[in-house]
């Protein structure tokens, strides 16, 4: 890669934007207000707006490895608390990938050093649905099954937020779970019963 093409690539760009509307960049300069918050994998094949047929300012987006929500992640939960409580968006996405790099490595057993706290919390995720994913023998499906189930959890991790908890009571926000197919491209809704598992969840993670 051309460092330099990245700059040329840019001038491009900013034609072609001014091409469709004069005043692109005069409106985007007035500030933003995505109704979507997109939290997704930091795989380079994943592109949130581009996978989603979105432009400049329609979606805040958090990415990180394996699309991960902690609850002591600093970046993730400012992410989460400015996305809601301030740019009010409604709606939270999860998007996981199938051939997830960071899912892969929670699977296999080696010291990855630094990112050993990291993946601990994808090993999380098959320790809890232990029973499902040992009962199926094809190693492929196994791992596919993780992804989803990994974007399932963190959805739950959404759920226990204060801030998420708050806007669905306030005004329905709604977190929704889905995986994208790098083999196809095509985004897969895993239609996460969002009030079910809040309503699950609330007993312990009541925060509001
Ligand atoms: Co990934």
């Amino acid at each position: 890669m051309k460092i330099e093409q990245v700059f040329k690539n840019n001038k491009h760009w900013i034609e072609e934007k001014l091409k469709t509307n004069t005043s692109f960049f005069d409106d985007m300069g007035k500030g933003q207000s995505p109704e979507m918050l997109y939290i997704g994998c930091s795989d380079s094949r994943v592109t949130a707006e581009e996978v989603m047929g979105l432009g400049p300012g329609e979606v805040f987006v958090h990415r990180n490895i394996a699309n991960m929500v902690i609850s002591i992640d600093l970046n993730a939960m400012s992410v989460v608390e400015y996305a809601i409580e301030h740019l009010k968006v409604n709606h939270v996405v999860v998007c996981g990938h199938y051939g997830c790099g960071g899912v892969k490595a929670a699977m296999q057993s080696a010291d990855l050093g630094l990112l050993n706290p990291w993946l601990r919390n994808i090993r999380d995720v098959y320790r809890i649905h232990k029973k499902e994913l040992d009962a199926i023998t094809d190693e492929e499906k196994k791992y596919e099954r993780l992804v989803e189930l990994n974007v399932q959890e963190q959805c739950v991790n959404l759920i226990k937020t204060a801030a998420v908890q708050k806007a669905y009571r306030d005004r329905n926000l709604k977190v929704y779970g889905w995986v994208f197919d790098i083999h196809t491209g095509k985004l897969v809704d895993l239609n996460i019963n969002f009030e079910n598992i809040l309503k699950n969840i609330m007993e312990i993670y009541h925060l509001d």
